[in-house]
């Protein structure tokens, strides 16, 4: 698996202590290793459900492995940590909400790692010493490539695929089985007579190198956000709603185990068996799976395959071994979450050392300033590294995470030669710095405070080790997902103004900032425009005014619409509303907001108007400091400003109720485009609504989708209330 690096929010390899150094748990009294245990088990949550559910992870492998092997260590020492909540009784983390729900009939359980030959020397003795034999018995031991993908179980009945599920937390995941239907390589239906009549083949999905290239160009071309590495970006792709979407990316397989098999089905004795008889049913099995018969073997082999590495055109990142007979295996059985027949020997991260040039920011799409640094080309474990991350401001200046030194508290300078490192990430990391080297003419690096993109202040909150754009409304680095809020359904919910469409306006110059949708019309039909709206690609006559119909049904909106339309950080649907309450206009509001001190040196709590800021019931100094600084900023008065000049705001709607639809009965009919008539009928019934097949005049709701017949005609006979799929959407959303 691999954790890839949003750089600005990784926590720096040197902060972690040696896992490999038992002394430091040895030392610890039981108050400090519960309290350890409980930050760490919080920390390790936080990572898996990134991992997992975000497909956003944060921290490399090597630093999310250091970690758990930390906790195990302390569990190890203090058992009476072990309890229901500990981690080490669970693999990865809950399923996201927005799919079905399957229930696993035999668990998809996690590996036992090792980094040394000495520890897999010691799996194979361990192995040996549990089963009872003498050193010299034959154990043979199957090893493959460890895939860094993500693990699936694929159920066929009678050789017939029937459903495909995600790992989830082990024992619960998600129903991807329309995606992974358009997954070519995975056969429909098994070859061979000799397919038990249930079987559950597990593996790995995965993304090639080139798929990978090429997908993240097309994201680029598109203004989409880039995929951190191959791995994000299957897990991505296999967890779309829209299959169609997943269908556009070509997503590959290996199976290399199984789940629930029917009654005395297995078509072999031995793992390497099983294999053989998957790749005789159909399935794509890694030619690089070998027999062993001695920790040596697997070595030998694990060694070839790190050779191989580079050149696979997929990342691994290590060598899988198991135990070879099955009747062993079950003998072995599982500890905690991981099997004792399986090892899983992890490559050491990759490492090289060569010059920074310079450091660079990047301002993302949420205002992030990022640094990166710009190397001399060097080749790390076969491939060319010209940028890495340097996480955040203090990282460079040789502060960790939790405000500690980190390198002996040695900064980073254009100029210093640097040790970089991959860890099966696509972007890689600064992880020291070679004091001794340092060039007399090397330049230390003072951190932006303004943002390179538009000239705005750059903040960083308490306790944040982001420096953030605080000119969300003009910045071009945020303006595409600035705007793309804007619109959004919470937000003015201007219909025909998607992320296409925003995306388009921004390059053509058309619009750069909330206002400038609503000055569009205008400018549109002036004298001398130069290409009228319903002569550009994509619109015509009618879609053009259209959209000027839906922009000026949105000249008077709720001013909580408006509030958190402006997309200040922290400032979402409740907490516009719980400002709104106290300050009944956005005028009172900004004039608070700038007469606001923060607690400071001139006001050690704050002034008085910094006081009626944090006062208000739910808003805290976090929320209160990021109004101040929005306002503080004066591009974004201009842009507001201008927005008022063109928009109304409205009295404050009500405070929607939860659960809109609980209780309610729903009918689907016609096809829907965002979601399957499945998973619509789950999200309902989540929901609390009763989903039925035909309409009558207990029928709350019809959700009609493209050629939606007699249903919808139904429907319209007894007056009941017909949604499309997005106003049933917006309804759920609340
Ligand atoms: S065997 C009961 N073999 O690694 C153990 N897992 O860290 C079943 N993985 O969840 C897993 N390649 O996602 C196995 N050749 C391989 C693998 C492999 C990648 C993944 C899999 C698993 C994770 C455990």
């Amino acid at each position: 698996m691999s954790r890839s690096l949003t750089p600005s929010s990784v926590t720096p390899a040197d902060e972690q202590p040696n896992p490999a150094d038992p002394e430091d748990v040895a030392a610890m009294t039981a108050d400090e290793a519960a309290r350890t245990h409980a930050r760490l088990g919080e920390e390790i949550a936080g990572h898996d459900r990134r991992y997992y559910q975000d497909d956003a992870p944060t921290v490399s492998d090597a630093d999310y492995d250091a970690l758990r092997r930390r906790y195990e260590a302390i569990e190890a020492q203090f058992p009476e940590l072990r309890g229901m909540d500990s981690l080490s009784e669970k693999v990865g983390a809950a399923p996201a909400p927005k799919f079905a729900k399957v229930r696993h009939a035999v668990p998809m359980l996690s590996l036992g790692n090792a980094f040394s030959d000495e520890e897999v020397e010691e799996f194979v003795a361990r192995v040996r010493r549990f089963l009872g034999l003498a050193t010299e018995a034959d154990v043979s031991l199957t090893a493959e490539p460890k895939i860094d993908g993500l693990s699936c179980s694929l159920r066929y009945v009678n050789g017939v695929f029937v459903q495909a599920a995600t790992r989830g937390d082990g024992f619960e995941g998600e129903d991807v089985t329309a995606n992974v239907r358009t997954i070519g390589e995975i056969p429909q239906r098994l070859k061979g007579d000799d397919v038990p009549a249930v079987f559950e083949v597990r593996g790995e999905v995965y993304m090639s190198h080139n798929a990978f290239a090429a997908l993240n160009e097309r994201q680029q071309e598109v203004g989409k956000p880039l995929f951190a590495n191959p791995r994000n970006a299957a897990a991505g792709s296999l967890r779309q709603l829209d299959p169609k979407i997943t269908a556009s990316r070509p997503l590959r397989f290996f199976a290399y185990a199984w789940g629930e098999v029917s009654e005395g089905g297995l078509p072999a004795d031995t793992q390497f068996g099983v294999i053989e008889a998957f790749a005789r049913w159909g399935l794509p099995t890694n030619p690089l799976t070998v027999r062993c018969h001695s920790a040596a073997e697997l070595l030998a082999h694990y060694r070839m395959i790190g050779e191989q590495r580079a050149a696979l055109g997929y990342d691994i990142d290590g060598v899988v071994y198991k135990v070879d007979s099955l009747a062993l295996q079950g003998r072995l059985g599982f500890v905690s979450r991981s099997p004792r027949w399986a090892l899983a020997h992890k490559f050491p991260a990759q490492r090289a050392i060569t010059r920074l040039e310079r450091i660079e920011i990047q301002v993302g799409r949420t205002g992030a300033l990022t640094p990166v640094a710009k190397l001399t080309p060097v080749t790390v474990g076969g491939v060319v590294v010209s940028n890495a991350s340097l996480h955040n401001e203090d990282y460079i200046r040789g502060i960790g995470g939790n405000g500690e030194p980190i390198r002996g508290g040695v900064d980073i300078r254009e100029g210093d030669w640097v040790t970089i490192q991959r860890a099966g990430d696509v972007i890689p990391q600064v992880v020291d710095v070679e004091l001794e080297r340092r060039p007399a003419d090397a330049r230390r690096y003072d951190f932006p405070t303004l943002c390179p993109a538009c000239g705005s202040h750059a903040v960083r909150e308490e306790g944040e080790a982001v420096r953030r754009c605080t000119g969300g409304l003009v910045c071009p680095a945020q303006a595409v997902e600035r705007i793309r809020h804007f619109v959004s359904r919470d937000a003015f919910d201007i219909e025909g103004l998607g992320e296409k469409q925003v995306q388009a306006f921004f390059e053509a110059g058309l619009v750069k900032q909330p206002a400038d949708i609503f000055t569009l019309e205008a400018r549109d039909s002036a004298p001398g425009a130069l290409t009228r709206l319903k002569n550009r690609e994509g619109w015509g006559e009618t879609s053009a005014r259209n959209l000027f119909a839906a922009i000026a049904a949105r000249r008077q909106v709720p001013v909580n619409r408006f509030l958190y339309a402006l997309g200040i950080r922290h400032v979402g649907e409740t907490n516009a509303k719980r400002l709104l309450r106290h300050f009944p206009t956005i005028e009172a509001l900004r004039e608070t907001a700038l007469a606001a001190v923060p607690p400071g040196e001139a006001h050690p709590k704050g002034n008085e108007a910094w006081a009626e800021l944090v006062g208000i019931e739910g808003i805290g100094a976090v929320v209160a400091e990021a109004v101040v600084d929005f306002f503080g900023e004066p591009n974004n008065q201009a842009a507001v400003d201008a927005l008022l000049r063109e928009v109304t705001p409205a009295p404050m709607e009500a405070i929607a109720t939860a659960g809109a639809v609980s209780g309610k009965t729903v009918v689907f009919t016609g096809a829907l485009e965002k979601m399957t008539r499945d998973e619509a009928k789950a999200m309902a019934e989540r929901l609390g609504a009763k989903v039925a097949g035909s309409v009558s005049k207990k029928t709350d709701y019809v959700v009609a989708g493209a050629d939606a017949g007699s249903k919808l005609a139904k429907a319209r006979d007894l007056g009941v209330a017909v949604l499309t799929e997005d106003e049933w959407l917006a309804l759920v959303a609340g």
